[in-house]
């Protein structure tokens, strides 16, 4: 994976006024209630979204959960008894549990990257950014999250069931008025809008071809601008067309996620004073003396099997 970034001062805007919904993933909401989108955990490796209805049952190899007794009027967090004894918790949703929960139409974006991303794009409240494609909105909900309340996201997404399943997604989780999607092609149409962006990012097959959009985008000042892309082709075109358009700063980075394996060696005993010596590393006795190394282990930044982006 690699991102290419450009940089040139960016301005603050004045910040904006937006109503505000019961549930949502930008508010923390205390009590379960009918319509929201829940997380049922039954471990870190097994989880899943649940949209909550009165009169609705869900089946867990637990048993079923009630949503009208079991759900709603019960707080986030609780944990919940399924019919055949087991338990659950039910979660309230966040961009990083969407993220390894969502239903896939596209590779998405994980965690670890979308971090980096909403850092060096200088994200915070109040933001205006420009996205495309728009995907699974994994990005997109991470994005919203970060520029509410006063912020927004435009995201463009060509392909017209994506567009609007992502829509439909937007309103069931109470964001629908942070974003604004639009069903176009980016690299023929843009984004919609000129001199408002203060970032934008691409996750296209072609990258390149909407640099010049992206420039029209941000604020005349300047701003900051992230494209994504697989292969090393991609990233030569588009830091070339970056470079033809003007932006300064360009960089690129390979995000790895590491992971240490840390662990107590619960029958190593250090050797009593008098006979250090003896057990020097280089005396015969002293092999046994020697800490073994730390080990560690990599480990993509993708859930296995979802490491090869297709277009
Ligand atoms: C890899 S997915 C984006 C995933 C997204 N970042 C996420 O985290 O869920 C790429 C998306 O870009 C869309 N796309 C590709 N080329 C496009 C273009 N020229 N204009 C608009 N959308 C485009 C595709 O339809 C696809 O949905």
């Amino acid at each position: 994976m690699t991102l290419s970034w450009h940089l040139f001062p960016s301005r603050r805007r004045p910040p904006v006024q937006h109503k505000t919904l019961a549930m949502s993933f930008v508010e923390y909401g205390d009590t379960i209630k009918d319509g929201d989108t829940a997380i049922v955990f039954l471990g870190h490796e097994s989880m899943f979204p649940v949209k909550v209805q009165q009169g609705s049952v869900t089946q867990t190899k637990y048993g079923v959960i009630r949503h009208s007794t079991d759900l709603i009027g019960k707080k986030y967090g609780s944990k919940v008894t399924c019919s055949k004894g087991g338990w659950v918790f039910i979660l309230h949703p966040t961009p990083e549990l969407w993220t390894v929960n969502l239903p896939h139409r596209t590779q998405i974006l994980y965690s670890t990257d979308i971090s980096v991303i909403t850092m060096m794009l200088e994200l915070k409240p109040g933001s205006i950014v420009c996205e495309s494609g728009t995907g699974s909105g994994s990005l997109s909900h991470a994005l919203i999250r970060t520029v509410a309340p006063t912020g927004h996201l435009y995201t463009v997404e060509f392909h017209q069931q994506r567009a609007e399943k992502a829509k439909e997604e937007f309103r069931e989780h109470g964001v629908e008025h942070l974003v604004t999607v639009t069903n176009q092609d980016v690299c023929k149409n843009g984004f919609g809008v000129s001199d408002i962006a203060d970032a934008v990012f691409l996750d296209i097959p072609s990258p390149w071809e909407a640099i010049g959009h992206a420039k029209s985008a941000l604020k005349a000042e300047g701003g900051r601008i992230c494209s994504f892309s697989p292969c090393i082709e991609q990233v030569q075109r588009t830091c070339l067309a970056m470079e033809e358009y003007g932006f300064t700063e360009i960089n690129t980075l390979e995000i790895l996620l590491r992971v240490y394996n840390s662990r107590s060696l619960l029958s190593f005993h250090l050797p009593p004073k008098s006979l250090e010596h003896s057990l020097s590393p280089t005396s015969p006795q002293g092999k046994s003396n020697k800490l073994p190394n730390s080990s560690y282990e990599e480990i993509p930044t993708q859930k296995q099997g979802k490491t090869h982006r297709r277009m």
